[in-house]
C-alpha cells in the first residue's frame, strides 16, 4: 500500500474529518481509515507467510474493537498493538515447520500515536528499521524472539518516550550501539537485550545518565564484553535486575565490588556461567537486604557459604550449583535465609553434616544438595517434616545410615533422591507417602540388602522407582504390583532371583530394567508389564530362558537388551513389527537358526524419537525470574556394545544411537542381503556364531555404520569391495572366517589393523600382487539380487565401478 503519507491519504477517504479548523478527534463510526488498513495490510502478510489472520480483523469499520488492538480513548488513534505469538500458532507450526514472517515494517507508519508494541514470538525478519525513527510516542517495544538480524538500530535508544525495550532471541551481531556519542533517551527503565550474538563491548559508564534505569539483561551473549566497574564512578540510576549470565563479563564485578556496591535496590541478580573466580561473595547479603534471588551457578567461586551477618527476609531462591564453593553449610541456615523456597548448592564440594535447622525454613520447595561432600546422616525431619517440599536431592554425597532414617512416612511431595550414598539397611516394610501424581524415589547405589517386599507400601501414585545397584536378595514380591503408577522400575545390578510375578493387571510401564541380576523363568507376555506401553526393556545379565515369541507384543519398543540370558529357538519375523525399535541386543543366548531378512525393513533410526523419552521423567519443572529448573530422573545409563567395547551410555542416547548386537548366539544360514537397507543403523555384530555364505555386498549402503563385527562366523567368498564406500567405519572385523580374495585397502580400509582379518587363510593383502579391483567383483556370489532392478543401486555400483577402475588403473601404471 501506497501509504507513505498516511494524513493525505486518511483525508482523501475521510473528507468530512478534515474539514478546516477541525482538530482531530474520534471518529463517531469506526476507527482511522488508514489505520484499518495498515492493520488489514498486516493481516495478508500474515496470510502471505502462511500464517492466520485474527478471526475479528476486518469485522465491522471500527477497528480499536478488533483482537489485539487498542485505541486511545482521547484521539481515537490506535496506540497499543499486541502482536505476540500472531505467527508462531500452531497451525503454522503444524503445516510447514521452518518459516517466518517476512514483515513490513512501512505499515506502522499508520499509527504515529503507538504507544505499545508486542511483536514478540513472530519469526518475523525486517526489511528495514527506518519506520522506528518516527515512534514519537512509543513507550514499550517488545520483538523479542524473532529472527531479526544485523546490527541494533541506534535509533532504537533515542526515541524519546521509550521506557521499556525487548530485543532478547533474536540473530543481532555487533556491538550495543550506546557509545559517548549515542543519544540515549532519558526515559528508558529497562532493557533486554539476551541470546543474540552481540560483541564488542558495552560500558555501563556510558549509562550513568539514565536515572529511571532499573533492568538489565544481556546474558547469553558469549562474545560481548561486558565493562562494570569505573573507579570513582557512581551511576545515577538504582537498578532492581541486573541479568548478566553466559556473557564476556568483568571478572571483577564480585572482587572489586565497585559497581555492585552502588547498587542498593537490587532484587534480581544472576551472574552465572561467567567463569567468576574468586570467593563466594558474601558481602551481597548485607543489612539492607533487598535481594530475592541471586544465582552465581557454574563459575569457579571457592570459599564458604559462611559466615553471614545478616538474615536475609527477602531472599527467596539461591543457585550456586557447579562452583568451587567448600566447608560447611551454615548451622544457623534457617536464621539467615528464613523465607527461602529454592536453594541449589549441587556441585560443589561442601563437607560436614546437614545441619537440621534446614527444616525450620519452613518456605522451601526444592532443595538440591547433591554432588558435594556430604557426610553424616540425613536428618529425619527433611524426610518427614517439611510441609512444602517438593524436591530434595542429595545424590552423590557420603550420607549413611539406615534408610529414611527408619521412618516409615514421606511428606516430600514429589521427588526424593537419595542415590549414591551409603544408605543401608531393608527397606520399610510399611511406607507411605505424600507424592504427587509423578512420585519419584530414588535410591539407586547404596548399601540397601534385604528382600523386597512392597506389601504395606501405600504409594500408589509412585512413578519413577529406582533401587539398582544394591545388594537386594531373593525373589521380587508379588506387592510390586500394587504400585499401580509406575512407569519407570530399575531394579538392575541387584542379586534378585526368581520368576518376575504375574500381576493380575500388568503395569503400564514405560522402563523396565531389571539387568545384572539372578532372575529366572520365562516371560509371559502381559503378565507384569503391558507389553504393549513398554519402551525400554533391560533384562540382561539374568537367567532367563525360553523362547523370545514374546517380543513381538512390545509394539513401542526401541531398546530391548535381552543379552546374556539362556533364551533359546529361533528369531521369528514377527520381531519385524517392533516399528520403533533402535537398539536390539541379543547377544550372548542360545538363539538358533536363521536371521530373518525382513529385519532390513526395520527403520533403525531412521525416523527421529520424537518426544525425548527422558522428557517423561523431567516432569519438575521450577520457574523463577532468572532461571529454569527441570529435575530429572538421571538414570544409571543403559550399556550397549560397539566399537568392540562396552559403552555405557546415559540418557538420551537411545534417541541418536541404534545398533544390533547378536553376537555368540548359534544363528546359522546366510547373513540376509536386505540388512543393507539399515542405512541409519551405527553398530552391527553378528560374530560368534555359524553364518555362513558371502558378506552381503549390500552392506555397503549402511552410510551411518561405525563398528560392523562379523568375526568367527563361517562366511565365505571375498570382502565385497563395495565396502570401502562406508566412510564412518572405524571399527570392523572379519577374523576367523572362511575369506577368501584380497583386503581392501582403500577408504577407510586404510586403516584397520590386520588383526581384523587375521583367522582368513584365503585372504592376502591387496599388495600382494593380484586383482582386487571389481573385476573380482565377478566371483562375488550374492551380486546377482542388486542387479538391474534396482537402478539406483546399479548406478551407484557402475559409478563406483569407474572410480575404482581409474584408481587401480593409475596405481598399476604409476608402477609400471
Ligand atoms: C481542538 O481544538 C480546540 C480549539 O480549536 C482546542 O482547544 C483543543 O485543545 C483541540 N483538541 C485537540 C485534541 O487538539
Ligand atoms: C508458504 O508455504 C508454501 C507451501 O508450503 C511454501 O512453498 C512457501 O515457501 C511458504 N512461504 C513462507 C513465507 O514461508
Ligand atoms: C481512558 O482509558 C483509561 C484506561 O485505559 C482510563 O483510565 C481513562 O479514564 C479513560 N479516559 C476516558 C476519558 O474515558
Ligand atoms: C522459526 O524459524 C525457524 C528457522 O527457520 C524454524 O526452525 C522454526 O520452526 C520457525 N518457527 C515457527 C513457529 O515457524
Ligand atoms: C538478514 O537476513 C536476511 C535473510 O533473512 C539476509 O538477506 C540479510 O543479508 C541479513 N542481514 C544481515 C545484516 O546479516
Ligand atoms: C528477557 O527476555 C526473555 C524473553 O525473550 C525472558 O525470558 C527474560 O526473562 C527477560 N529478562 C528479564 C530480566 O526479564
Ligand atoms: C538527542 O535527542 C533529543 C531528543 O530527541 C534531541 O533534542 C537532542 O538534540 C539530541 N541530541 C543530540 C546530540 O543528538
Ligand atoms: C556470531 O558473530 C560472529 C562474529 O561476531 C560470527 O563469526 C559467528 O558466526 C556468529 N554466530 C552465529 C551463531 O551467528
Ligand atoms: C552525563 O551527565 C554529565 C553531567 O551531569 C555530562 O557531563 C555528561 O556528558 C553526561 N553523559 C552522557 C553520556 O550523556
Ligand atoms: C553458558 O554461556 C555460554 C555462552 O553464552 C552458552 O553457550 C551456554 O549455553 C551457557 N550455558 C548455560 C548452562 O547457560
Ligand atoms: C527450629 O525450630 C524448633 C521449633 O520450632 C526450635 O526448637 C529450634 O530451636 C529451631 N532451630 C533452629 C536452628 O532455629
Ligand atoms: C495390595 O494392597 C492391598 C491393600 O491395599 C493388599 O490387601 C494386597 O494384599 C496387596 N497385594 C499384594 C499382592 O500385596
Amino acid at each position: 500500500m501506497s501509504c507513505s503519507f498516511p494524513w493525505g491519504f486518511f483525508c482523501f477517504f475521510l473528507v468530512v474529518l478534515c474539514l478546516p479548523d477541525s482538530n482531530i478527534s474520534t471518529p463517531s463510526h469506526g476507527c482511522f481509515v488508514e489505520e484499518r488498513t495498515a492493520l488489514m495490510d498486516i493481516g495478508s502478510s500474515l496470510t502471505r507467510s502462511n500464517g492466520t489472520a485474527p478471526r475479528s480483523w476486518g469485522r465491522g469499520d471500527d477497528c480499536c474493537l478488533w483482537e489485539h488492538v487498542k485505541c486511545s480513548n482521547i484521539t481515537g488513534r490506535v496506540s497499543h498493538l499486541y502482536f505476540s505469538n500472531l505467527y508462531a500458532s500452531d497451525e503454522v507450526l503444524d503445516a510447514h515447520g521452518h518459516s517466518f514472517w517476512r514483515f513490513d515494517t512501512t505499515v506502522f507508519s499508520s499509527f504515529p500515536e503507538l504507544q505499545f508494541l508486542d511483536l514478540s514470538m513472530n519469526n518475523a525478519t525486517f526489511q528495514s528499521w527506518d519506520v522506528f525513527e518516527s515512534f514519537r510516542n512509543l513507550r514499550e517495544l517488545d520483538l523479542s524472539s524473532n529472527r531479526l538480524n544485523g546490527s541494533i538500530p541506534s535509533s532504537l535508544f533515542s526515541l524519546p518516550r521509550l521506557e521499556h525495550l525487548s530485543l532478547s532471541q533474536n540473530l543481532f551481531e555487533g556491538s550495543i550501539p550506546v557509545t559517548p556519542s549515542s543519544n540515549i533517551t532519558s526515559a528508558l527503565k529497562t532493557f533486554n537485550f539476551s541470546m543474540n550474538n552481540l560483541s564488542g563491548e558495552f560500558s555501563f559508564f556510558w549509562l550513568r545518565n539514565l536515572t529511571k534505569l532499573q533492568k538489565i539483561d544481556v546474558s547469553g551473549n558469549a562474545n560481548l564484553v561486558v565493562a562494570v566497574n569505573f573507579p570513582s564512578w557512581s551511576p545515577s540510576f538504582q537498578l532492581k535486575v541486573l541479568v548478566l549470565s553466559g556473557c564476556n563479563l568483568d571478572k571483577n564485578i564480585v572482587r572489586e565490588p565497585i559497581f555492585l556496591r552502588t547498587q542498593h535496590q537490587l532484587e534480581v541478580l544472576d551472574l552465572s556461567n561467567n567463569s567468576l573466580s574468586g570467593s563466594m561473595p558474601n558481602w551481597l547479603f548485607t543489612e539492607q537486604t533487598t535481594l530475592v534471588y541471586l544465582n552465581l551457578g557454574n563459575n569457579s567461586l571457592t570459599g564458604s557459604l559462611g559466615p553471614i551477618w545478616y538474615p536475609q527476609m527477602n531472599l527467596q531462591a539461591i543457585s550456586l550449583p557447579m562452583n568451587r564453593i567448600s566447608g560447611h553449610l551454615p548451622a544457623n541456615i534457617s536464621s539467615v535465609f528464613p523465607n527461602m523456597s529454592f536453594l541449589d548448592v549441587s556441585s560443589n564440594t561442601i563437607s560436614g553434616e546437614i545441619p537440621s535447622s534446614l527444616c525450620n525454613i519452613t518456605r522451601m520447595e526444592y532443595l538440591d544438595l547433591s554432588n558435594n561432600s556430604l557426610s553424616g546422616e540425613l536428618p529425619n525431619c527433611l524426610l518427614t517434616e517439611y510441609p512444602i517440599l517438593t524436591t530434595l536431592k542429595v545424590s552423590n554425597n557420603k550420607l549413611g545410615g539406615p534408610i529414611f532414617g527408619g521412618t516409615n512416612h514421606l511428606s516430600i511431595k514429589h521427588a526424593l533422591y537419595l542415590d549414591g550414598n551409603k544408605f543401608e539397611g531393608t527397606l520399610p516394610r510399611y511406607l507411605t507417602a505424600d507424592f504427587d501424581a509423578h512420585g519419584t524415589l530414588d535410591l539407586h547405589d547404596n548399601n540397601l540388602s534385604g528382600k523386597l517386599n512392597f506389601s504395606q507400601w501405600n504409594l500408589s501414585t509412585l512413578c519413577t522407582l529406582s533401587l539398582a545397584g544394591n545388594s537386594l536378595i531373593g525373589e521380587i514380591h508379588p506387592s510390586i504390583c500394587n504400585l499401580t503408577r509406575i512407569m519407570l522400575l530399575d531394579l538392575s545390578h541387584n542379586n534378585l532371583s526368581g520368576a518376575i510375578p504375574n500381576c493380575m493387571t500388568a503395569l503400564e510401564l514405560d522402563f523396565f530394567i531389571v539387568s545384572h541380576n539372578s532372575l529366572s523363568g520365562h516371560i509371559v507376555p502381559f503378565s507384569f508389564f503391558n507389553s504393549s506401553t513398554v519402551m525400554a526393556l533391560d533384562l540382561s545379565h539374568n537367567q532367563f530362558n525360553g523362547n523370545i515369541e514374546w517380543v513381538q507384543y512390545l509394539g513401542e519398543i526401541k531398546y530391548l537388551s535381552l543379552g546374556s540370558n539362556k533364551f533359546e529357538g529361533q528369531i521369528s519375523p514377527s520381531l519385524c513389527q517392533l516399528q520403533s525399535l533402535r537398539i536390539l541386543d541379543f547377544s550372548h543366548n542360545s538363539l538358533s537358526g536363521p536371521l530373518p531378512s525382513c529385519i532390513g525393513n526395520l527403520s533403525f533410526g531412521q525416523n527421529p524419537v520424537g518426544i525425548p523419552l527422558w522428557s517423561l521423567i523431567c516432569e519438575n519443572h521450577f520457574r523463577y525470574p532468572i532461571f529454569d529448573y527441570i529435575g530429572c530422573y538421571e538414570d544409571r545409563g543403559f550399556s550397549f556394545r560397539t566399537k568392540g567395547n562396552i559403552y555405557i551410555y546415559k540418557h538420551n542416547f537411545i534417541n541418536w544411537m541404534s545398533g544390533i548386537d547378536l553376537s555368540a548366539n548359534m544363528l546359522s544360514g546366510q547373513i540376509p542381503r536386505e540388512l543393507g537397507n539399515l542405512g541409519h543403523i551405527k553398530a552391527l555384530n553378528l560374530s560368534h556364531n555359524f553364518f555362513d555364505g558371502p558378506i552381503p555386498a549390500t552392506f555397503a549402503n549402511m552410510s551411518s555404520i561405525e563398528s560392523l563385527d562379523l568375526s568367527h562366523n563361517k562366511l565365505s567368498g571375498a570382502i565385497p569391495w563395495q565396502l570401502t564406500r562406508l566412510s564412518s567405519l572405524s571399527v570392523f572385523s572379519v577374523m576367523y572366517n572362511n575369506l577368501s580374495g584380497c583386503i581392501p585397502d582403500s577408504g577407510q580400509f586404510g586403516s584397520f589393523d590386520m588383526d581384523s582379518y587375521q583367522g582368513n587363510n584365503l585372504l592376502h593383502p591387496a599388495s600382494e600382487g593380484s586383482e582386487c579391483a571389481p573385476s573380482s567383483g565377478h566371483s562375488l556370489p550374492d551380486d546377482g539380487g542388486e542387479k538391474a532392478n534396482d537402478p539406483i543401486l546399479y548406478a551407484v555400483t557402475a559409478a563406483s565401478f569407474v572410480v575404482t577402475f581409474w584408481i587401480t588403473f593409475t596405481f598399476t601404471s604409476f608402477r609400471m
